[in-house]
């Protein structure tokens, strides 16, 4: 029998503690598989007297995970802590410094620091595992970066934050109000620490950096994502687009085109009974397409600890095999630099829902701000009024109007619905603009 790996896990929350789980249910499995034991030989946590419902015995409890990180007999080093910086980096930094393989939940950390932290594990010769840092369960970077490889990937895309997907699910299955939504994803063990990152996109766009650099040799590159979150959807856009034969999804696309890589999350509507439409609650999904492969969907759980845990597992099982490939497939020194497609340049059609005032002459001023930009459009509806205001005459009626627009460029659709904006006293809130995807 082969010398135990002896791994330290820095962070004890929801993943860490279904990895503990994980290895010591499984422990008799992957000694016979690999011929080698997994021992847990040192761990880390902000608070060592909270009850977590599992039993560490004498495993060795540090304070400090930079000092667990370099503690002698420390082969592996799993960082579960969360954050882009502080002491998850730090620690990691450390680890590979000392010379120790890493593996890492922490999307936040490599979308920021990827690159470079892949030069460090590739000089160290170690490897830098984050299978678990997208999409949760679902093998994602082990098909990127292994069964893929033989492919020129032209566009990956997929719903890749499980929070944002089971709050749009509940609001269009159960009608449910955002808010209370949002606290069930987080009592579920979904959400980030700080769900803004869930609802605003940042947790999408990390994963999103990620996989664009394994898809397209780029190196990290994070700040240069359009992001928008799904904070401003309502249900009215979730009913409208029900109506019009779409369900509303979190996407985040990265694409290769003549104007150099797009990379954007946002939500957008997909055609109802579309692949993409299907996946519902925290369900992840990737969609690669590959040259030679053609197009690929890859969907599992994107949350929680079972699936995250499987994910770390998983990689701390490679290690142990031995494997260390390039993290993000090329050696990151050939990585190169991004050219970010404009978005200027970037065509789709638009749904459009405007609050106005419902007036004469409110329609023909929205039409003509469209035809002023040169913005085509499929169909223009207006929806509803209030009805107080039938019962108080001296009360401004207000209407929606949504306007599907045929497919244009982006910039001519935000300057045409800033024209509307503009011109008076038209609109009563800010306009929702989705990009209608067709994938
Ligand atoms: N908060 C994340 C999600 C967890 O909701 O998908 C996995 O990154």
């Amino acid at each position: 029998m082969a010398e135990p790996l002896r791994i330290a896990i820095a962070g004890l929350g929801t993943v860490g503690g279904g990895l503990v789980e994980l290895l010591e249910r499984r422990r008799a499995a992957f000694e016979a598989a690999l011929g080698r034991d997994i021992v847990i030989a040192g761990v880390c946590a902000r608070d060592r007297n909270k009850d977590r419902g599992f039993d560490l015995g004498d495993v060795p409890w540090f304070d400090d995970p930079v000092a667990l990180a370099r503690a002698d007999g420390i082969d592996l080093f799993v960082e579960l802590i969360g954050g882009s910086d502080g002491i998850a980096k730090a620690s990691v930094e450390a680890a590979l410094g000392a010379g120790r393989d890493v593996v890492t939940a922490n999307k936040a950390l490599l979308a920021r620091h990827g690159t470079a932290l892949a030069k460090a594990a590739e000089g160290a010769g170690v490897a830098l595992g984050y299978e678990a840092a997208v999409a949760g369960g679902i093998p994602v970077i082990k098909a990127m970066r292994e069964a893929l490889v033989g492919n020129e990937i032209t566009r990956v895309y997929g719903i890749l934050n499980g929070t944002c997907n089971f709050i749009l699910t509940k609001m269009q299955d159960e009608g449910g109000a955002f808010e209370d939504v949002l606290r069930e994803a987080q009592a579920l063990g979904y959400a980030e620490a700080d769900p803004t990152f869930d609802i605003g996109g940042h947790d999408a766009a990390h994963k999103l950096a990620l996989l664009t650099s394994l898809a397209f040799g780029t190196e990290v590159a994070f700040d240069a994502i359009d992001m928008q979150g799904i904070e401003a959807i309502t249900s009215a856009d979730i009913q409208a687009a029900d109506e019009l034969g779409y369900r509303i999804k979190l996407l985040g696309v990265a694409q290769r085109t003549d104007h150099g890589i797009e990379q954007r999350v946002h939500p957008a509507m997909v055609r109802k009974h579309s692949e993409i439409a299907e996946v519902s609650g925290v369900t992840n999904a990737v969609a690669i397409h590959g040259d030679a492969v053609g197009d690929l969907l890859l969907v599992g759980p994107g949350a929680g600890a079972g699936a995250t845990a499987s994910a770390v597992a998983g990689d701390i099982i490679d290690v142990a095999r031995g494997w260390r490939l390039p993290p993000f497939v090329k050696p990151a020194a050939k990585l190169k630099p991004i050219e970010t497609a404009a978005a200027a340049t970037r065509q789709a059609a638009f749904y459009i829902r405007l609050a106005v005032h419902d007036r004469p002459g409110v329609m023909a001023a929205i039409a003509s701000g469209m035809a002023q930009e040169n913005v085509s459009l499929e169909s223009i509806v207006q929806r509803q009024s209030n009805d107080a205001s039938a019962s108080a005459p001296d009360t401004p009626k207000t209407t929606a109007v949504v306007l599907i627009t045929h497919r244009t460029g982006e910039a001519a659709v935000m300057a045409a619905v800033r024209r509307i904006a503009d011109a008076g006293d038209i609109m009563t809130a800010p306009a929702q603009l989705i990009r209608i995807e067709e994938l």
